[in-house]
């Protein structure tokens, strides 16, 4: 079997793609250090492939490490980097810990497949680095914009690194920017596992719902959008996951017409923080309790994507309704919470 490196693959999106990747004939070799995922996702993903994907644990941060990695694993066919630190206010009061855990591991990776004759990688980016575009829906060659947090920044720098290596070396990548990872596996044994209060907005919806918390605060609704809240394109993670496979298939294949090409990961259509509510009100039958508060820091008003170039190109399409998305994420917080 083809093996792919997959980093950060105990993950929220990581571990959708690890069961993708086996779907699609893949055996995944997954790195990660535990410091956002938990070690009881292996079994969930086990519960769904059927066997126990091969896992080391590994902080991709010590360079000594990574080579040894590489050194061990000669045959792979890819690597797709999840690994990172995500949160938007913790890399506004911890930048080098982003700096460091976003970027330094980055390098280490690159300089690895470097010495490859020939390798594929796949880097996780995001909408993020488009700010607030000017025109929606938003097309991969919109402008980025100068980063909102360090979080976005390293993602915008993790980019540019890739373009300057891909320029001297002989790898060949894909730079997929997401925009909202949303909902769980089917299965309903991977999914989302926030780390205590969710800064996102549909773990916590789930969790109010489950009584967890008291009630939802709707961040702004004077935004100049129809209803006022702000409006996002959320993607089911089983969707993204397979954008994945999809783009390491393009780049196995050959058909990648340029060293690095970037699409955008979304449904296309955006929804605002209401219809989310109303859709998961819809889905899950409950009434759910929200106070409107003023806006977070940083928010943008809209971004949902243009998926011209992700559907005729990449040959990739999301599939899952949002009503789709939120029930999954409402079956996953009720499994684990049960
Ligand atoms: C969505 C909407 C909030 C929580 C972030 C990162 C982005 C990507 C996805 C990693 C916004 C509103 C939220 C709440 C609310 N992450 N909201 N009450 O900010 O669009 O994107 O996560 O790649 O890089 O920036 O996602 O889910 O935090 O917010 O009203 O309790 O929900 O204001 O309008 P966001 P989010």
């Amino acid at each position: 079997m083809k093996k792919v490196l997959v980093t950060g693959g105990l993950g929220f999106i990581g571990s959708h793609t690890v069961v993708e990747l086996h779907n699609a004939g893949f055996e995944a070799v997954i790195i990660d250090n535990l410091s956002n995922s938990s070690i009881s996702v292996l079994d969930g993903i086990e519960k769904i492939i059927g066997k126990k994907p091969l896992f080391e644990k590994i902080d991709l941060r010590e360079k000594a490490a990574v080579q040894q990695f590489f050194a061990q694993h000669k045959d792979l066919v890819g690597v797709i980097h999840f690994a990172a630190s995500k949160a938007v206010g913790e890399s506004v009061e911890n930048p080098l810990l982003y700096y460091e855990n976003n970027l330094n591991t980055l390098v280490y990776i690159l300089q690895e497949l470097s010495q490859i004759p020939e390798a594929n990688f796949i880097f996780s980016s995001s909408c993020t680095v488009y700010g607030q575009a000017e025109k929606m829906p938003i097309t991969e060659d919109a402008s980025v914009q100068p980063a909102m947090s360090p979080y976005g920044n390293t993602k915008q720098i993790g980019e540019e690194i890739i373009t300057d290596t891909a320029k001297v070396t002989n790898i060949n990548s894909i730079l997929l920017r997401y925009f909202n990872p949303i909902g769980a596996h089917p299965s309903a044994e991977i999914g989302e596992l926030p780390n205590g209060v969710p800064q996102n907005l549909v773990p916590f919806i789930t969790q109010t719902a489950m009584g967890l918390r008291q009630q939802l605060s709707v961040y702004g609704n004077d935004y100049p959008t129809p209803d006022g809240t702000a409006i996002r394109d959320y993607i089911h993670v089983v969707d993204l996951a397979k954008a994945h496979v999809v783009a390491l298939q393009r780049l196995l294949n050959k058909q990648n017409t340029e060293k690095v090409e970037t699409f955008n990961l979304g449904t296309g259509t955006g929804s605002s923080v209401l219809e989310v509510i109303q859709a998961f009100e819809k889905v899950s039958g409950q009434k759910l309790p929200y106070q409107i508060v003023g806006r977070r820091e940083g928010d943008i008003t809209s971004a949902y994507a243009n998926t011209d170039k992700a559907n005729t190109v990449l040959g990739w399409k999301a599939e899952l309704t949002l009503e789709e998305s939120l029930a999954s994420a409402w079956k996953w917080e009720q499994k684990i919470r049960g």
